[in-house]
């Protein structure tokens, strides 16, 4: 079959340069006439000279114009709504990040410092640790879309798998983020929860090993869960969001089973 390839979308009229008879009438232009036209000049000459460097326009009407099959609705919203979500989460824990003390007799200080003092601190607080429990909730929901939608078959096996990955970093972020307010609770549960790691068979004593940066739980799993959770997963997941969204954009979304059924019909109908 040809390839289709779609025209190129016209720019929007906010970013063409219109030719102004210049001044009103007599033939000179206002001092206000002069400065609203250099402003608006002014951005699409910023915008003229990147995109002559970096020819990113190209790359981003790939990313941006694409067929999307009829019948889509609002579940393919989902993937998008654990974008937000993840979003959400790095820029409001690049704001705790900046008061947060990883070490074991000032961890619980910190976070109360942010919650009950710093300026708006509960709110961002509350954003994070809401969110990360909302970031699950769609992950889940964004996986059953997918999965019910056929999703995961030819050509998107590869964007399957690198969602199941993104789903096991994700569900790693909440486990390692539950220790760092550091009170009874959170110490008990990662205790818990290194320990059911620990009794996975072959690389489960490792695992907890890796963990609990050591034999034992101490003062260097608290650091070694910090960096676990602001450092190494974060860095993981961006990369493969970046893959996810790659292979979104080369593959097109799939169309709803529905309507798949439907074209099978009318093709059997041309082959008889
Ligand atoms: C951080 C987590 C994730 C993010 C930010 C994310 C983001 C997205 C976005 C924006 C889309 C396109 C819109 C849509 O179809 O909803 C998409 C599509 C897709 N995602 Fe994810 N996703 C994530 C996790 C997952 C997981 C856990 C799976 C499955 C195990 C998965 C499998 C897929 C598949 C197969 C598609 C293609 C859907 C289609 O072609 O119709 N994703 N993802």
């Amino acid at each position: 079959m040809p390839k289709l390839k779609l025209p190129k979308p016209p720019l929007p009229d906010s970013l063409k340069p219109t030719p102004q008879p210049p001044g009103n009438g007599n033939g000179k232009q206002s001092l206000k006439e002069k400065t609203i036209e250099g402003g608006t000049e002014a951005g699409i000459h910023v915008v003229d000279w990147v995109d002559e460097r970096t020819s990113l326009s190209g790359g981003l009407r790939w990313a941006m114009f694409r067929h999307v099959p009829k019948g889509t609705n609002w579940f393919y919203t989902l993937g998008s709504a654990t974008l937000f979500a993840f979003l959400n989460q790095a820029v409001t824990g690049v704001f705790l990040a900046t008061y947060y003390d990883p070490n074991p007799s000032r961890a619980y200080e910190s976070i109360r410092y942010v919650t009950n003092e710093a300026f708006l601190g509960e709110l961002v607080r509350g954003m994070h640790k809401w969110g990360s429990t909302l970031m699950v909730i769609l992950i889940f929901l964004h996986m059953g879309r997918t999965f019910f939608f056929g999703a995961y078959k030819y050509p998107r096996e590869l964007n399957w798998v690198i969602g199941v990955v993104l789903l096991v970093l994700t569900m790693a972020m909440s486990f390692t983020g539950y220790l760092l307010p550091f009170d009874q609770r959170s110490y008990w549960a990662t205790i818990v929860g290194v320990n059911i790691n620990g009794t996975g068979p072959i690389v489960g004593p490792f695992l907890s090993d890796f963990l609990r940066a050591g034999p034992d739980f101490g003062a260097t799993t608290l650091s070694r869960f910090y960096a676990i959770h602001m450092l190494l997963i974060p860095g993981a997941l961006i990369a493969l969001i970046g893959a996810h969204l790659y292979l979104v954009a080369k593959l097109g979304t799939t169309a709803p089973p529905w309507l798949k059924a439907q074209e099978r019909d009318e093709l059997r109908g041309e082959e008889v």
